[in-house]
């Protein structure tokens, strides 16, 4: 059993909030900040609850202290973000006596964010005496770093055993119901839409899905490797070439349980890989529609074609339960997004189905194209719903179990 934060009683204590506020940055700005704001309703509960507030979080992959990686810009957004009633004071480091005082000496409507949690290497190393530093920092444990639920690291795990009381945040809770309904009690017919660039990223996914699904739908670049594996010409794409027996099992296990996998029946080819960063270049790259699922030699896939589109738009239609983890191309390209595109539309226009958004790029897409609100739920973890999917136990969740 987990506890909510809604369920605690909070006046006066010490409220210790792992956020998961891994942004991406450029320089000292935030360029998507998604994690802060979806973070936002657990900060403003404990706060109306009366707690006093510690925010800790992860920020990049720091070797040690640097500058770079502070939490100093987000900071900045957060403060921004809870308006002028607010002040948000970030500590020159997560654990010690000074960080310890400025807790004490928190001011009502004042609220703490530490400094990036990872410029401790105990911290990935999920060590005791560091787990006990941050614990002495807390009366309560509050996780709402989904994002992160997957790393058993101090903050996310070895802390939480000496703290009193712990429960998950709003977003976290929001989190697991999604992604737990999807897997657990999902409404039929069950769609799930694969992409990305490697099968093998998402082999246990596919395995956990299989059994649960009416419908797989698989796109990106991984569909190349399952189509070389059937024999199709897929000409210069993408391919695993030690995955071509797996691609083949999986699709076998998928006939034994009449399941159907839903591979491309045409794409959009080009003569070249496009660099996503290149965007002048792009304008005048090839981008040709086959005619079926055969690539010409000289060509390499690069997204679904009008046909696969259509097909795939009219599963999930029809769908009451859609989970999407992967583009469906190289949606960064324009010439390249329309099946990405597509898969989003059909999912924001179906109302009466639960659709869930397995993080990572298909999140990122579906933000660029404008389309997130009118999902159900776009998961904030990249690695972490994936392994979620995988039904894998998450160490960040499963610190917060009661019994
Ligand atoms: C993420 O962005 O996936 C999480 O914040 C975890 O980050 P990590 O992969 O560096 O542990």
């Amino acid at each position: 059993m987990i506890r909510y934060i809604d369920e605690l009683q909070l006046t006066g204590k010490r409220t210790f909030i792992r956020v998961d506020f891994n942004v991406p940055l450029e320089g000292r700005r935030v360029t998507d900040d998604t994690r802060i704001r979806e973070a936002l309703p657990t900060i403003r509960r404990a706060l109306e609850l009366g707690g006093k507030v510690i925010l800790a979080s992860h920020l990049g992959r720091p070797k040690g202290p640097d500058p770079k990686l502070s939490l100093e810009p987000v900071a900045a957004r957060l403060a921004d973000l809870l308006g002028p009633k607010h002040e948000v004071i970030l500590t020159d480091d997560c654990i010690g006596d000074g960080v310890k005082k400025q807790v004490k000496d928190l001011k009502e409507g004042q609220v703490i964010v530490l400094e990036n949690l990872r410029f401790h290497k105990e911290e990935e190393a999920n060590d005791e005496t560091f787990s006990r530093e941050l614990a002495s920092l807390a009366d309560v444990y509050v996780n709402d770093a989904f994002g992160t639920a997957h790393r058993a690291h101090a903050s996310t795990a070895g802390m939480v055993p000496f703290v009193k009381e712990k429960a998950a945040g709003l977003l976290m809770k929001k989190e697991i119901e999604y992604l737990g309904r999807v897997l657990k009690n999902p409404e039929k017919p069950f769609v799930a839409i694969l992409g990305g660039s490697k099968v093998s990223d998402k082999i246990k996914v596919i395995e956990n899905l299989l059994p649960k699904v009416d419908v797989l739908l698989i796109g990106g670049a991984m569909a190349y490797t399952f189509l070389k594996a059937q024999g199709v010409e897929v000409g210069k794409s993408r391919v695993e070439g030690d995955k071509l027996s797996l691609a083949t099992r999986l699709l076998e296990a998928a006939q034994r349980l009449k399941t159907p996998i839903v591979l491309p029946v045409d794409h959009v080819v080009s003569d070249k890989l496009p660099n996503p960063e290149d965007k002048d270049k792009n304008k005048d790259i090839l981008a040709r529609e086959t005619a079926d699922n055969a690539i010409p030699t000289d060509m390499l896939g690069l997204d679904i074609g009008p046909k696969t589109r259509e097909m795939f738009t009219q599963h999930i239609r029809d769908a009451r339960t859609v989970i999407w983890n992967g583009p469906m191309g190289m949606f960064e390209v324009a010439k390249f997004a329309e099946g990405t595109r597509s898969v989003a539309t059909a999912m924001a226009n179906n109302k009466q189905a639960v659709t869930v958004i397995g993080g990572g790029d298909s999140a990122a897409a579906v933000k660029e194209m404008g389309m997130a609100e009118q999902l159900s739920h776009v998961s904030t973890g990249g690695g972490a719903s994936l392994e979620f999917l995988e039904g894998q136990e998450l160490p960040g969740i499963k610190a917060l179990e009661t019994r």
